[in-house]
Parts: structure tokens; sequence; C-alpha cells
């Protein structure tokens, strides 16, 4: 796959997917964020690739959505042709799990845009913020949304108003990020931990993901509900028959193909 704004590369069953506008510590425009869709929607249905890793450059994950490029936009520009709603959120609809490897500025719809992967992991150099109130807009891709949910009302609160950037350890500690490494160590440590669940049936992984994301969705009774139903349908599955034999005949399970 070639692109203009995104490089990529894959490791056994990991796709890597790197942001690439370093000029502009790769502020998202509509061209990678088309990219993006297509590389996502490629990767997720690939039967050689069970885990995806989304991630930037030392300096940004992302900067924020182009400034350069909204800044003439008028009103009917952005609502008749759904600007963020066109191509921002095909990652949404991944099945497969996609992790967010996040080093330096992470801000405005960077984070909103990392916030949508299933989880993150940082660089100690990462910086997360919500600047947008900065350049006169309130965010557009979730902001207001996912951050409270993720860090609670009162810190995504003070980040958003304020502008306030928070450090890889305050993100770990508020929850946003659940690991951090030293900043040469991110790939390495992201690719291992992809690696460790592309041994995993890749069934199960996208069931799970399906479950917690229906936690954001559904009341508690509903949600339970909903995972009752992949937990007895997995009694159907060779994945289910493998694991537990593998468990009791005390060997490694094989969930190549599962
Ligand atoms: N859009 C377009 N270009 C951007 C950009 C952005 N979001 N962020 C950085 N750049 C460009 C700069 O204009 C600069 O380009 P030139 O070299 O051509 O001048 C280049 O990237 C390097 O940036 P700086 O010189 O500013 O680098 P710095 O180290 O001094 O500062 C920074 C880095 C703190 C990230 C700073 O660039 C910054 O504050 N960027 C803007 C952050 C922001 O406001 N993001 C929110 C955007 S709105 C949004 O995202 C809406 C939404 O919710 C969907």
């Amino acid at each position: 796959m070639q692109y203009a704004d995104l490089l990529i590369e894959t490791q056994g069953k990991v796709a890597v997917i790197r942001l690439n506008r370093p000029k502009a510590m790769n502020a998202l425009n509509d061209n990678m964020m088309n990219e993006l869709g297509d590389a996502l929607r490629k990767f997720d249905a690939d039967p050689a690739i069970n885990v995806i890793v989304l991630t930037g450059s030392e300096k940004a994950f992302a900067a924020g959505a182009d400034i350069a490029a909204m800044v003439n936009y008028s009103y009917p520009d952005t609502y008749t042709t759904d600007y963020i709603g066109r191509n921002w959120e095909h990652i949404l609809d991944i099945r497969k799990p996609v992790i967010g490897a996040v080093a330096g500025y992470c801000l405005g719809g960077g984070c909103e845009l990392a916030m949508m992967c299933d989880f993150l992991v940082a660089a100690d150099s990462a910086r997360f913020g919500q600047p947008e109130i900065k350049v006169g807009v309130t965010p557009g891709a979730g902001g207001t949304q996912r951050l409270p949910r993720a860090i609670s009302k009162s810190k995504a609160m003070d980040m958003l108003l304020t502008t306030r950037m928070i450090d890889a350890a305050e993100a770990e500690r508020t929850g946003l990020v659940s690991r951090v490494f030293p900043a040469d160590k991110l790939m390495e440590e992201v690719v291992g931990i992809a690696q460790q669940i592309a041994e995993m049936p890749v069934s199960v992984a996208m069931q799970i993901k399906d479950c917690v994301n229906k936690a954001y969705d559904m009341t508690l009774t509903d949600g339970v509900r909903y995972e009752r139903r992949y937990f007895h349908a997995g009694f159907g599955t060779p994945a289910q028959r493998e694991g537990m034999t593998a468990f009791l005949e005390k060997r490694k399970p094989n969930f190549e193909g599962l």
C-alpha cells in the first residue's frame, strides 16, 4: 500500500499505520483521513492481519485538524460536506483491535482520533491536549464526549477550557493511556503488545472489542446480556475447543486462523 500522508509496514500479523505529514506536525487533513480510512479498511479485511497499530512520529502523533485547511471554511462548507463525519470516523467501524501509540504532541483532533483507538500506549514524551478553544472552535471529533468518559469530567473540563496539556504520567494516572514507555522503546513495546494479542483467536478479540464498546452505548444489564450471547456462542467455536483443550493438555494453544 502506497500513500502520500501515511507510512505502512507489517510485522507478522501486526500492521503499523504511521501518520506522516512531518512538516505540519501530522496535522490531519482530508487526504490523510481518506487514506487512513482506506488503509484501516484494507487491513480489517486482510486475513493475514489480526491487530492494527496507529502511530505518528517521535514529535507528534498529530497536532490536530489542519488549521491551514480550515481557516477559510464557511459554515455551509462544513455542514453540507459533513466535515469530520465524512472521513474521520472510519476507525470506529474497524472490527479488529486498533492500538494507538502516542509520542510527542497529541492535540485537538489528534487527541480525538487517538481516543477512537481501542486503547492507547504512550511514550514518556507524549503530551495530550484539546486546545480548540484557542483557535475559536469547540472540538469537533468527539473530544467533549470521549475525554470526560476517559479521564473524568473535572479533568476534561480543565483541559478543554484552559487548553492545559497533560503529560504521559498524568495520562496514565487518569486512565487515558494504559501504559507508558521510554520514547525510544515505544514502537518495540507496542508491536510486542500487538503481537501478543495477534496470537489470540482473532474472532474472540473482535467480540471482546465489540462488547467493551457496547459498555458506552448500553445499560449495564443490556451490556451484560449482550456479552452473554457471545459467551454462549463461543461453545460452538473451534477457538473454545482448542483453548480449553490446550489448557488441560498443558500445551500452548494454536489459534491460527481462529
Ligand atoms: N494545523 C496545521 N499546521 C500545524 C498544526 C495544525 N493543527 N500544528 C502545527 N502545525 C504546523 C505549524 O504551522 C508549523 O508549520 P510551519 O513550519 O510551516 O510554520 C509546523 O507545523 C511546526 O509547528 P510549530 O512551529 O508551531 O511547532 P512548535 O514546536 O513551536 O509547536 C505545537 C508545536 C504546540 C503542536 C503547535 O504547533 C500548536 O499549537 N499547534 C496547533 C494545535 C492546535 O490548536 N490543535 C487544534 C486544532 S483544531 C482541531 O483539531 C479541531 C477538531 O477538534 C477536529
